[in-house]
């Protein structure tokens, strides 16, 4: 991302926040229209719904200082790629990877990087799609890619990170083994899971409506 020119690290750091917001919107349209386009042509949601955040300024120097920078607005664009996050919850596997594809189709995303979890779930079982894309935003003078984070899951399997992100958090990422090893279980169920509803999803396609009832 260039930056644009202030003298002031605050007015900067403000009109930085104003891109990141600004790229959301962006992403969260583009989501829409094909989620509505899908809609009318398949007559059902790949998109279960979607949440978007800013990072806390909290945890933005948090990350800035773990990786032991100095906690400047440029260091910020730089090394931290999560500022702007965008959550899609899908229903199946299926639908994560066409919804991946077709963001990465525009001809206005740049994909920087993919980490597939759910080809190579983590350790711990965390099984998730993530993207960091940017996006141009036009301001009245220039025109800035702006980075955003994405990850896509299934409902499933974002039960599943909600429970672990709780329980990690409980015990400051040193949960006892049995727990540990119980949500690793946890996450194979949750993969059976969205294997059986997506095969079963594709058997009743092939019923006729009248079949089906
Ligand atoms: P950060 O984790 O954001 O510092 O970046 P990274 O380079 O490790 O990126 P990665 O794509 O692995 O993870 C990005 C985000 O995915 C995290 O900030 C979390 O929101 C989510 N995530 C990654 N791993 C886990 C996990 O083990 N459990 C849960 N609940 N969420 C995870
Ligand atoms: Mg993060």
């Amino acid at each position: 991302m260039e930056l644009p020119i202030f003298y002031d690290e605050a007015e900067l750091w403000n009109n930085t926040l104003l891109l990141y917001d600004s790229a959301l919107r962006e992403i969260n349209t583009k989501l829409e229209i094909l989620n509505n386009e899908f809609k009318l042509a398949h007559q059902y949601n790949p998109i279960e719904h979607i949440t978007s955040r800013i990072k806390s300024s909290e945890s933005i120097a948090k990350k800035i200082r773990h990786n032991n920078r100095e906690l400047k607005v440029e260091n910020i664009i730089k090394y931290v790629n999560d500022v702007a996050g965008i959550r899609i919850i899908c229903s199946f596997t299926s639908d994560i990877y066409r919804i991946a594809d077709l963001i990465a189709k525009q001809s206005d995303v740049k994909v920087l990087k993919v980490k597939d979890y759910i080809m190579c779930p983590k350790e711990n079982g965390y099984s998730s799609y993530h993207m960091i894309v940017s996006v141009p935003i036009y301001l009245s003078n220039q025109v800035i890619d702006t980075k955003v984070e994405i990850q896509i899951r299934t409902i499933a399997m974002d039960f599943w990170a909600s429970l672990e992100h709780k329980i990690y958090y409980k015990f400051e990422g040193n949960a006892p083994e049995h727990i540990r090893a119980e949500l690793k279980e946890c996450a194979e169920i949750v993969g059976y899971l969205d294997k059986k509803m997506l095969s079963l999803n594709e058997e009743i396609k092939n019923y006729s409506h009248c079949e089906v009832q």
